[in-house]
């Protein structure tokens, strides 16, 4: 999982590319961070120039001087790696033998071991560990073989197995980029008097709005006035297929903020509002219910984040639906496409749309016969792409790789979702749909109110937690995922070990752990008059064993006792309540982050979008 760039360009418009080749490929380190590479035509010798390292693209940038140098093509590379250590021989982009085919992918080589051997015995060199390598030395084998490079191309790719994106420069021909997607997202970006290509959109915004999203199969070349596309030997007519974006550049930057992690969070009243607003004006959610509507079994699924939205989901479809949904982890899917067909649907809950947990889950029940719907926010990704029906978030780009803003709006739109099929159910009448749609008008003054009232004594929280190692975050019924949510971010972004479940759970176990000063936050969601009694037992259980006990809850648990600090973010009910308990557990784990030293943007180990399984 990794993140790819290509600039073609024709020098009488762009004189040097090389500029959009290194902030592309900033906009991408949030797909990996590993180690980072270029390699392009250099203006006037026209030869081919490679720079590579382990570490962070700046690093990489500055020890080559990359930027001193004109380019009239090139490819980027930043990686994350899977296989091979993350070090400079590994680093991308890769060689042939001859050092004038230069590649660099996004994904994994399932058959590489084979050909690798393969290529060896044809008497190819191999100078790293890495799965992508053979790529280049079968582009080089074949371009031997075949009259022209595209067709060399084309053969190597028959020989590939598994995900890739790929972008390839040839020395030979300076002003073409070679590329193919399987898998692993690949978009090309439309300009005048050049073209480009990305594994996402936001990395392009700054130089074009016009995208073609390509799909599993495609590949082809661009040159700075020319796109070729095709399919199993046969031409692709794309220019239907142009999409136009709207998000402004603003929206992918930081606006202000020391962070992406805290420009997402502290967008998230705004977002939560246009993702409310495209709700009501599209038929996004009224056509997936009609599919749920008509199924016998309801699944839904996501990793990380999205998973634990797909967890509120439950709680809600059972709320306001009286129906179940069976959630599970993504990567867990055999166990429930088993009991699926085409009595089931499948709701896949992912921000990227391109996970590839998610889609093999997907792709898992779709073979079994059940109708699937997709939750994302970016569109045009795999996922929305194979599903049935797709309800779009509109959080616009996430960049930070903690997802914040994104969490909050797949929750708006399933809890839309959940109403919905209320209401076809008979469970709603008519008017308390309506209530409650215009409840969820108020999600983004939630987590606004939320964000007033919390922020202050969550910097003054951070002073004392950033000495622990450990904490518990507990929750009951809409609370518990929550907590889960809570606990993500925080050992995600600070690294401090966080661990969530329901408190009711913490006699069977988990309590053992405490002792004076653990921390322990409690969740206290909505309807207080039900869960209070049974809160206010788990705290006094946690306090009586010396721990330091901090609840975070809506308006009436003021009162509780045994909690150290009480944290009351608003009077809001059921509905409301995720919009206002998770921001300030998301402001926590930034906080504690920040304190840290930690980089909340770029946790170390980890991506944005997940292409591995
Ligand atoms: C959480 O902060 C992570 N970014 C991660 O858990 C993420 O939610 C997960 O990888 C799923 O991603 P998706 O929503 O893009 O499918």
């Amino acid at each position: 999982m990794c993140g790819i760039v290509g600039v073609t360009a024709d020098p009488d418009q762009v004189p040097n590319v090389m500029p959009m080749l290194v902030q592309g490929l900033k906009r991408l380190e949030y797909r990996g961070y590993d180690s980072a590479g270029f390699a392009f035509i250099e203006c006037g010798s026209q030869k081919l120039l490679v720079f590579k390292n382990k570490g962070r693209i700046d690093d990489v940038v500055r020890s080559y001087g990359v930027s001193t140098y004109c380019a009239i093509s090139g490819i980027a590379h930043t990686r994350w790696a899977t296989h091979g250590a993350p070090n400079q021989v590994n680093a991308h982009p890769h060689l042939d033998c001859n050092k004038k085919i230069a590649i660099v992918h996004n994904g994994i080589i399932k058959n590489f071991a084979e050909l690798r051997e393969w290529l060896v015995e044809q008497g190819h060199r191999f100078e790293s560990d890495t799965d992508t390598e053979v790529i280049a030395h079968l582009l080089e084998h074949f371009s031997r073989e075949e009259r022209d490079f595209f067709s060399a191309f084309k053969k190597a790719l028959r020989m590939l197995e598994g995900a890739y994106a790929i972008a390839v420069l040839h020395e030979d021909e300076p002003l073409r980029i070679y590329f193919a997607r399987n898998i692993s997202p690949l978009l090309i970006g439309l300009g005048i008097g050049f073209n480009m290509l990305s594994s996402d959109i936001p990395s392009m915004l700054p130089y074009t709005r016009r995208f073609i999203v390509l799909n599993d199969g495609e590949y082809g070349y661009i040159e700075p006035y020319r796109v070729h596309i095709e399919k199993e030997g046969r031409s692709i007519d794309w220019r239907a297929r142009i999409t136009t974006i709207t998000w402004s550049l603003e929206d992918a930057e930081k606006g202000g903020y020391p962070h992406y992690m805290l420009k997402e969070i502290m967008e998230q009243p705004r977002v939560l509002y246009e993702t409310y607003m495209g709700l009501l004006s599209s038929r996004e959610v009224e056509d997936a219910a009609k599919i749920l509507a008509d199924t016998d079994k309801i699944f839904i699924t996501g990793a990380g984040t999205s998973y634990h939205a797909s967890l509120v989901f439950t709680y809600y479809l059972s709320l306001l639906a009286r129906e179940l949904a069976i959630p599970f982890i993504a990567s867990e899917y055999s166990t429930y496409s088993r009991l699926s067909g085409s009595d089931s649907a499948l709701i896949v809950v992912s921000q990227s749309g391109e996970t590839i947990d998610s889609l093999q889950a997907l792709r898992a029940f779709k073979k079994k016969g059940a109708k699937i719907i997709a939750v994302s926010n970016v569109i045009g990704s795999t996922i929305p792409r194979e599903s049935d029906k797709t309800i779009y978030t509109r959080a616009g780009p996430e960049i930070g790789v903690a997802a914040t803003k994104t969490f909050l709006t797949q929750v708006l739109a399933l809890t839309f979702l959940s109403l919905r099929l209320g209401l076809i159910r008979g469970v709603l009448t008519q008017s308390e749909y309506k209530d409650l749609v215009n409840e969820l008008k108020r999600a983004g003054e939630a987590a606004s109110v939320s964000i007033e009232k919390s922020s202050r004594i969550i910097e003054r929280l951070v002073i004392g937690l950033k000495k622990s190692n450990s904490m518990y975050i507990l929750g009951r019924e809409l609370g518990v995922p929550l907590a889960y949510e809570g606990a993500l971010k925080v050992k995600e972004v600070s690294y401090i070990h966080a661990e969530a479940y329901p408190a009711g759970e913490s006699k069977h176990g988990p309590i053992a752990l405490v002792e004076p000063g653990f921390p322990v936050i409690f969740v206290a969601t909505p309807p207080a008059e039900h869960l209070f009694e049974k809160l206010q037992g788990n705290i006094m259980e946690m306090k009586a064993r010396g721990a330091s006990t901090i609840l975070f809850g809506v308006d009436g648990y003021e009162d509780v006792k045994g909690a150290d600090i009480v944290v009351t973010v608003g009077p809001w009910g059921e509905v409301l309540a995720p919009y206002a308990l998770t921001p300030p557990l998301q402001l926590l784990a930034y906080r504690l982050a920040v304190a840290l030293g930690r980089d909340p943007d770029k946790p170390r180990n980890l991506a944005k979008t997940v292409t591995v399984e």
